[in-house]
């Protein structure tokens, strides 16, 4: 089936979907005793839309995939009709650049921990919404600050979750202390990843730095795309964790999501290489800028 071009046109309103339904945003509600609200039991996917076509669908969906099958939740729908959707809501919001929100929790069923013996059918939202041109622009090209926060997550934090309190009391700190992301460090004081990013470093090496996928950190598809650019472009990458200390005596640092690459100026106050965002970071920023529209038409929405 093929939808109907992007007309240039804004819809009236929002437009979210709930459960097999395309309603108004502000009208879109869950059950109450949906898992997903009460227990935090359901997982999620954030996906950038850029000129209309969403990023790394396949890789995104796989995502999604491998988070539900580790907590026994099943698809809520066959993925081909689930692309539909995602497009459908793309189209029907009119989003030329901006990001997709997807969310599939357990269902609704009595409160009650154990997982239901008679699986309930898993409950789907999805939104989707418009970035302004130039919101994150600035950081991208100035830079961010970062801080560095203990990581209070669980142990399972390669599966998506919605359980993001750790997440976000840690990017709270960090906007209170005028810094844009938290660093997380474990107990072993080495750097996991951002609350919601991949934390990168140009080390003293010259080597593009980051923690190797494992159960501590989510397997960002960002970073996944980096990592393959960076080895076509034949950079000098090594997959391994580094300390505040490593961070801080870098040459250079970044971050990266669904939401871009942006370099990191200063960590805990202290300014990285010269202060300013370095060489390679803005190397990898053109390869990621320009393998986006390639990935974003891998899509074929
Ligand atoms: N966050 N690490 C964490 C903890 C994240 O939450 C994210 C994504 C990433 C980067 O993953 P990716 O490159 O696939 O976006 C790393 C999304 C954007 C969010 O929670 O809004």
């Amino acid at each position: 089936m093929s939808l109907p071009k992007w007309n240039g046109r804004r819809p009236a309103g929002r437009i979210a979907y709930v459960d097999g339904r395309y309603v108004a945003h502000g009208a879109a509600g869950v059950h109450i005793e949906d898992r997903g609200l009460q227990l935090g039991d359901a997982v999620y996917e954030v996906c950038g839309i850029a000129g209309g076509r969403l990023m790394d669908e396949e890789e995104h969906l796989d995502r999604l995939e491998r988070s539900l099958g580790e907590i026994e939740i099943a698809m809520p729908m066959p993925r081909p009709a689930l692309k539909l959707v995602m497009r459908e809501l793309v189209r029907r919001n009119a989003v030329r650049d901006g990001l997709l929100y997807l969310q599939v929790s357990r269902g609704v069923a009595r409160r009650d921990h154990p997982i239901p013996k008679d699986s309930p059918r898993p409950s789907l939202i999805l939104t989707a919404r418009a970035i302004p041109a130039g919101e994150f622009e600035a950081r991208r090209q100035i830079g961010v600050k970062v801080i560095t926060r203990p990581d209070e997550r669980w142990g399972r934090v390669d599966i998506k979750t919605v359980q993001l309190l750790p997440n976000l009391l840690a990017k709270t700190a960090a906007r209170r202390a005028g810094a844009y992301e938290a660093w997380l460090v474990d107990d072993d004081g080495v750097v996991t990843e951002g609350s919601s990013t991949t934390a990168w470093i140009v080390d003293a090496e010259g080597n593009l730095r980051t923690r190797s996928l494992s159960n501590a950190i989510l397997p960002g598809v960002t970073r996944r795309v980096i990592l393959e650019a960076a080895a076509a472009a034949q950079l000098q990458v090594k997959e391994a964790s580094f300390t505040p200390r490593e961070a801080f005596a870098a040459r250079e640092a970044f971050i990266s999501s669904a939401t871009g690459v942006m370099p990191v100026t200063a960590i805990d106050g202290t300014p990285i290489g010269d202060g300013k965002p370095g060489p390679l970071t803005r190397r990898v920023q053109e390869l990621y800028a320009l393998t986006s529209s390639e990935r974003a038409g891998k899509s074929g929405a």
